[in-house]
């Protein structure tokens, strides 16, 4: 495994020197990213804070959902200042769907030969099953922050996983059979997500349409959940707001939030 000294399986001089994170904070194992990136966001003035983890004792996915992860996996969250994008507020919605699609794009730089497929906002998928996923937290301070966690399956094999994940979920190493340098991911990323978004505050079309190159649930049957209601229906990609479009029985739905509860061909 890569090793950056100092036990930690990342080039943390690398890190630290990287010209637009202002801070980084490294733990061995933590409870949660992004709980530790909530915390230090509210009174840290130095953003864009880099926290990351070699594991997490209790990762939060999106909902009330758990995040497994284990040694080789990437897990890190990212405090920035929500202003510094540039981002009009109508259109701060595709900073989810930017997010995906930055580590898509990462993941064909680091590792060609997968097709890697973005699920409705941001979960990545390799061969239908999750590889990866992103959660988008504001911390409570002034001004707003955003810490962007995300969740990488990467030389982590899922051979090792709990029986519940592992039918569902895969990794990177499961798939090419080598392993991916963490640093090397890890930066890539970083700049993925700079360029994503810059680009969606300027030109959002070409990033939708790279977005829809990639959606895994385009005509599959899917049943989304939001505020308690299930739409049921066919997907039919999204929209220029980066909403979910599902042609249900009783017309075309749009969402722009919602849980994936079911989709065709996909273990949930
Ligand atoms: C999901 O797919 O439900 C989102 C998973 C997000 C997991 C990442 S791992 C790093 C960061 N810290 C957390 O506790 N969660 C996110």
């Amino acid at each position: 495994m890569e090793t950056g000294g100092n036990g930690s399986p990342f080039d943390l001089d690398r890190l630290r020197s990287h010209p637009w994170l202002a801070d980084v904070v490294y733990h061995d194992r933590i409870e949660s990213t992004n709980d530790t990136a909530l915390r230090l966001a509210s009174a840290h003035a130095r953003v864009p804070l880099l926290v990351l983890a070699r594991s997490q004792s209790a990762g939060r996915g999106r909902g009330d959902h758990r995040w497994w992860s284990s040694d080789g996996a990437l897990t890190f969250s990212i405090a920035i200042d929500a202003a510094s994008l540039d981002i009009p507020p109508d259109r701060l919605p595709l900073v989810s769907l930017a997010t995906g699609l930055a580590l898509a794009r990462s993941l064909e730089n680091g590792a060609s030969g997968p097709s890697y497929r973005l699920k409705w906002p941001n979960d990545v998928y390799i061969n239908e099953r999750k590889a990866g996923g992103v959660l988008i937290e504001t911390a409570p301070s002034r001004p707003p922050r955003l810490v962007i966690g995300i969740g990488l399956n990467v030389n982590n094999t899922m051979r090792d996983a709990p029986p519940e994940i592992a039918p569902r979920a895969i990794s990177l190493t499961d798939v090419v059979g080598t392993t991916v340098p963490l640093t090397d991911l890890l930066v890539d990323v970083i700049e993925g997500l700079r360029r994503e978004y810059a680009a969606i505050a300027v030109r959002p079309a070409e990033s939708l349409a790279a977005w829809r190159d990639r959606c895994l649930l385009t005509g599959r049957d899917v049943e989304l959940v939001v505020g308690g209601r299930a739409v049921q229906g066919v997907c039919r990609g999204i929209d220029e707001r980066g909403a979910i479009r599902i042609a249900t029985a009783s017309g075309e739905v749009t969402l722009v939030t919602g849980e994936v509860r079911r989709a065709s061909g996909i273990l949930e």
